[in-house]
């Protein structure tokens, strides 16, 4: 790998970024900041699991990983040799899943004897606020609400990032995907509740509170207290689900909404902070981007809602984020392995 860079090189920085973290291929390319491609091929083996399947994500990960990069660099028009670094996502995710798109990447950044960048998945939904306007100056806050995170993130500058409040059991993407999964849905159900809850009664039933101290959240006993109520209803009414489906959902979105919101307010309000997004896949719900929108104009926030392709996984957002490692020269060397864990600390 290149060990000297000339700095005074006028030329565009080009990167492109792979992200397979989890069930969606993604490779995209920039160019001084500006995206030109982004393609996802997304895996549809799942559906019927209830669930990702690791070992058959990695195989699909193979799969698509060729074609998906030279649509990529073909939609972009841009040639192998004019790629200034290969980015990839190093965590946290699946293991297999990332081995694919590390592997991939270091072996295209070696071949190339260009830089390596390793992106932190959680920094990239946060840094997908930078792709087009508007762009959030610093402080902000970001609620990054995914399958496998729920966090209330501080963000001081690109890459100086600091947790204030996360979850404390499920991430409220799983608690949508349980619900859904609980009245018959296939997987990812998040979006499905989304979609029958557009014309249910969000009031039509309640859900217990469960509070957690300060910002930190907690799902795993909503997701307890809805499948003891439908079982309760059920016993009452084998039909109950299938006659009062759009309420069901609308109701449970709802309260995972509020629960979500409480806290992003409480956040807001004790660090005086206002300007205020949202990102990750849960970020796509539409009661979330209304709610939040409302909730906005009352507190006098600056909202931030990404567009739906990059509220979901996609690389755009991995090479956003490897644009401003590549400007801080944060590379990685060919050894980095991919850490299912990653934590988002500064820098990182
Ligand atoms: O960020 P993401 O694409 O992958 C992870 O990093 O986890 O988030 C996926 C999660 C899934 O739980 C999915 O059900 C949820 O985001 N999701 C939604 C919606 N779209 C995606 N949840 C509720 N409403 C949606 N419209
Ligand atoms: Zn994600």
């Amino acid at each position: 790998m290149k060990s000297s860079l000339d700095y005074n090189d006028k030329r565009p920085v080009v990167i492109l970024a792979i992200e397979s973290s989890c069930d969606e291929t993604s490779a995209s390319v920039v160019a001084d900041g500006t995206i030109l491609s982004n393609v996802i091929a997304t895996q549809s083996v799942h559906q019927s699991y209830g669930g990702v399947v690791p070992e058959l994500a990695s195989r699909a990960h193979q799969q698509h990983i060729v074609p998906v990069v030279y649509q990529a660099l073909s939609e972009a028009k841009i040639t192998k040799t004019m790629l200034s670094a290969v980015a990839f996502t190093q965590g946290p995710g699946l293991l297999g899943a990332l081995l694919v798109g590390s592997s991939f990447a270091k072996s295209l950044a070696y071949g190339l004897d260009i830089p390596l960048i390793g992106i932190n998945h959680m920094q990239a939904h946060i840094l997908a606020h930078f792709i087009e306007d508007p762009r959030p100056t610093f402080p902000f806050l970001c609620l990054t609400a995914s399958g496998g995170h729920t966090q209330i993130v501080r963000i001081d500058d690109y890459l100086s990032m600091t947790i204030i409040g996360q979850t404390q059991d499920d991430a409220v993407g799983e608690a949508f995907d349980k619900a859904a999964k609980i009245m018959g849905f296939p997987y990812p159900g998040g979006p499905l509740i989304d979609q029958y809850a557009k014309t249910g009664n969000a009031r039509a039933f309640s859900f217990p509170n469960t509070s957690m101290p300060g910002y930190d959240f907690s799902f795993s006993g909503i997701k307890t207290a809805f499948l003891n109520f439908l079982n309760k209803e059920k016993s009452r009414n084998p039909d109950f689900v299938q006659e009062n489906s759009v309420d069901i959902c609308a109701s449970i979105q709802q309260k995972l909404v509020d629960m979500l919101l409480d806290k992003l307010a409480l956040a807001a309000r004790d660090t005086g902070i206002r300007q205020v997004a949202i990102a990750g896949g849960v970020s796509a719900n539409t009661a979330l981007r209304e709610n939040i929108t409302q909730l906005g104009r009352q507190e006098d926030w600056r909202i931030f809602i990404p567009r739906l392709e990059y509220c979901t996984d996609n690389a755009a957002m991995i090479a956003m984020a490897a644009h401003y490692k590549y400007l801080g020269r944060h590379f990685a060397d060919l050894h980095a392995s991919p850490d299912p864990r990653l934590q988002l600390e500064s820098g990182n």
